[in-house]
């Protein structure tokens, strides 16, 4: 895999144009996901392992694209410590016992490797089905994102009880971060050990937080992670929305790639990096529903900003929205893969 596109890009090693996938690739915006979904819960086609492959494939097999990323989510780190995790239509994901408590957080479990085999089974079927033709991606939500979940209960606008247990409750807000990083870490390496080609950290909601309570709560947590993957030779991906503020913070992890959301010039943020440390953008996913010259141009004036700069993936500052045309999405990657700098 070390002369695909993407993961020459990824150590910043000179590309002929930039790689291309797109956060949030394997979904709702295919007509082809929701024949699958209309037939399985989500968690079923999570954990059924030839699901999750099928899944997986499709934006490979329809798109075309240069990495594929394991299908999952990022919440199954907190069913696996005890999250009782449910995803329903039009209401997105809910735990139904939020941790709120001391005693909440005592009963998490940290041991809960064995529960996240499916996913080692996912990505080993995955990989047989890629038999090399592009790298595939394994994942995991950042302590911060997934913790904020488990504490709202589900998703939230204001992060509310989330902010309010790191501001009254710090202490019990570090015992509960430090187990999600210590699962978080683990199954990383199950990921790692099981045949991923690079590894994505995500850290939806990190934009939510002070520039100190990001260091504080998120940060820390993230550089610990890291520092504890079983790196080898693959590429980590750390992204966060926020990341056009936390980026100089968030090099300090040691992360390969930090993927950027779209509110920064992609090159101005580089050129605060470290030297060899690629990006990953920055795409405002919006511009995918607009007419396709609008796409074409503003793709363009992308890479012509990035034009030789060693280390730079394409992909959208945020995930793909459901209703985005699936036309869009496939010209978008048209308009990429025919580019040379
Ligand atoms: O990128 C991919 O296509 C791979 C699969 C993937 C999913 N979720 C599948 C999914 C990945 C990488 C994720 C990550 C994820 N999950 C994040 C981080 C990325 C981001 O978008 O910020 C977050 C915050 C979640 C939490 C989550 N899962 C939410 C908020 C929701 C519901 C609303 C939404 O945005 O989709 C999910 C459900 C989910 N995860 C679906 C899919 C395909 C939809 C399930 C369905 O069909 O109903």
């Amino acid at each position: 895999m070390k002369d695909s596109l993407f993961i020459k890009a990824a150590f910043s090693a000179q590309t002929e144009r930039p790689p291309v996938w797109m956060m949030r690739q394997a979904g709702r915006f295919m007509p082809e996901y929701w024949e699958i979904k209309n037939k399985y819960s989500f968690l079923e086609m999570c954990k059924t392992p030839e699901l999750a492959a099928d899944v997986t494939m499709l934006p490979v097999n329809l798109l075309d694209i240069d990495a594929a990323i394991l299908f999952s989510d990022i919440l199954v780190t907190g069913e696996a410590m005890g999250g009782d995790l449910s995803f329903t239509q039009n209401v997105g994901p809910r735990f139904a016992n939020p941790v709120r408590t001391q005693a909440d957080i005592d009963n998490l479990n940290v041991d809960v490797i064995d529960k996240l085999q499916y996913v080692a089974d996912a990505i080993k079927v995955i990989q047989q089905r890629l038999n090399g033709k592009i790298p595939l991606i394994g994942f995991a939500g950042a302590p911060f994102t997934v913790m904020s979940y488990l504490v709202e209960g589900g998703s939230s606008k204001d992060f509310k009880l989330t902010k309010l247990m790191l501001h009254n409750e710090p202490a019990m807000a570090h015992q509960l971060l430090a187990k999600i990083a210590k699962v978080t870490a683990a199954y990383l390496n199950l990921q790692i050990e099981a045949g991923v080609n690079a590894v994505q950290i995500f850290d939806s909601w990190a934009q939510a937080l002070a520039w100190d309570d990001y260091k504080e709560f998120s940060h820390r947590y993230i550089q610990e992670i890291i520092a504890n993957l079983d790196r080898k030779d693959i590429p980590v991906i750390s992204f966060c929305k926020g990341s056009s503020v936390f980026a100089p913070l968030m090099a300090e992890a040691k992360p390969d790639v930090i993927s950027i959301d779209w509110n920064v010039d992609l090159l101005d943020i580089k050129n605060r990096l470290p030297q060899g440390m690629a990006v990953q953008g920055n795409l405002d996913p919006h511009v995918l529903y607009a007419g396709k010259p609008v796409i074409k141009d503003r793709i363009h004036k992308l890479f012509e900003r990035m034009r030789g700069e060693k280390g730079f993936i394409f992909n959208l500052g945020h995930g793909i929205m459901p209703d985005i045309p699936f036309d869009n999405v496939k010209y978008a990657v048209e308009v990429i893969k025919e580019y040379r700098y």
